[in-house]
């Protein structure tokens, strides 16, 4: 997994690291579909250039960067140069009275300033096209959890992707040439939205919407980060977003968030696809240790005391309750508030599949 952080060079490199990285989630890698990760720019370049913004603002940050290293040499030779010229000569050697000199201070001030209001006047005009998105965008809403992504596209009714803390994982898919805009909240705590190649970030704030709009210019597959500290996964807080030509993308969009059971694959473990595909794994581990919420190993049949003092035991109609109305019942030492509803992200086939992927949990 972490492969996909320092950029390999090749694809066979990145599978071969992403292998070697993850036994843990072999079986459910194997259940879904492979993505080879991700950008392969160098480590020492700048991120791939794969939207309209990216070009204008690499330009104005080359553009720093070069005024940065012209004055650096400026100041420091002339430093150089003057500790030499004027180095003290000799024991009784005074140094000369000068108070000021106009006509110099006059250019090191007006000099400078006219160049920080050209990089402003540079940026501002690109922030501004960066903020007003276009009339005809594609609307896709987005929801920072921790630690995934949702992904949901209005105008697509039912199509949902989410991503995965386990392994990147298919989390958005747009055209290219085609403006995009994303509405985005948090249910939770402050997450970043950020896509490098695509040169746009944007805080994901809980109780509010924030917008961000972009048009991809490269047809791939790219990195999708969390930038904001959200917690101890966040750094597993990572996605994908697949640029296809436009006559593809509303075929691949019904392809990747479809989630049924394949023919002949067993309910548990077209549940353990559900597990990761839906974000169970975020909150729920497989190994007892508790973490956002209970644990699903040895889960099924198990007596719980309930945060009210009451006790039940775990079974088909707690779990689905659970998953559609998870602040019903909360189990006694978690707050329940992280869990989101599943009613209609979940049907009633697929929350079969996730109770016999718990039952054989033990
Ligand atoms: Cu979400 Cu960091």
């Amino acid at each position: 997994m972490l492969s996909m952080f320092f950029a390999p060079e090749t694809k066979e490199a990145a599978k071969a690291a992403a292998g070697a990285a993850a036994p843990v989630v072999e079986k459910a890698a194997a259940a879904a579909p492979k993505l080879p990760p991700l950008e392969t720019a160098h480590n020492w370049a700048l991120p791939t250039e794969a939207s309209t913004f990216a070009r204008s603002t690499d330009n104005l940050y080359l553009f720093i960067v070069a005024l940065d290293v012209f004055f650096f040499v400026l100041v420091i030779g002339a430093m150089v140069y003057f500790m030499w010229k004027y180095k003290r000569r000799s024991e009784d050697q005074k140094t000369s009275s000068i108070t000021h000199n106009g006509k110099i201070e006059f250019l090191w001030s007006a000099i400078p300033a006219v160049l920080l209001v050209v990089i402003f006047a540079w940026a501002e005009i690109d922030y501004l096209k960066q903020t007003t998105p276009p009339a005809d965008a594609i609307n896709i809403r987005v929801v920072g959890r921790q630690w995934f992504w949702t992904v949901e596209y209005p105008d697509n009714p039912g199509v949902s992707l989410t991503s995965n803390v386990d392994e990147p994982q298919l989390t958005m898919i747009v055209p290219k040439g085609r403006p995009v805009r994303l509405t985005m909240t948090s249910e939770d705590v402050l997450h970043s939205f950020y896509i490098p190649a695509f040169r746009i970030k944007k805080d994901v704030v809980p109780g509010r919407y924030t917008t961000l709009w972009f048009e991809a210019t490269t047809v791939g597959e790219f990195n999708i980060f969390c930038a904001e500290y959200c917690g101890d996964r966040h750094s597993s807080m990572t996605g994908v977003i697949k640029v296809l030509e436009p006559e593809m993308y509303e075929a691949a969009l019904k392809e990747a968030s479809k989630l049924e059971a394949k023919p002949g694959e067993a309910p548990a473990e077209f549940g353990r696809r559900i597990y990761t595909r839906r974000g169970c794994n975020a909150c729920h581990t497989l190994d007892g240790a508790p973490a956002t919420g209970p644990s699903w190993k040895a889960l099924y049949g198990r007596q719980e005391t309930m945060a009210d003092g009451s006790s039940l035991t775990v079974d088909d109609n707690y779990i689905t309750e659970s998953i559609l109305r998870p602040q019903a019942k909360i189990v006694a030492g978690f707050t329940g508030a992280q869990m989101p509803s599943y009613q209609g992200q979940l049907d009633q086939k697929q929350i079969a599949a996730l109770i016999e992927f718990i039952k054989t949990q033990k």
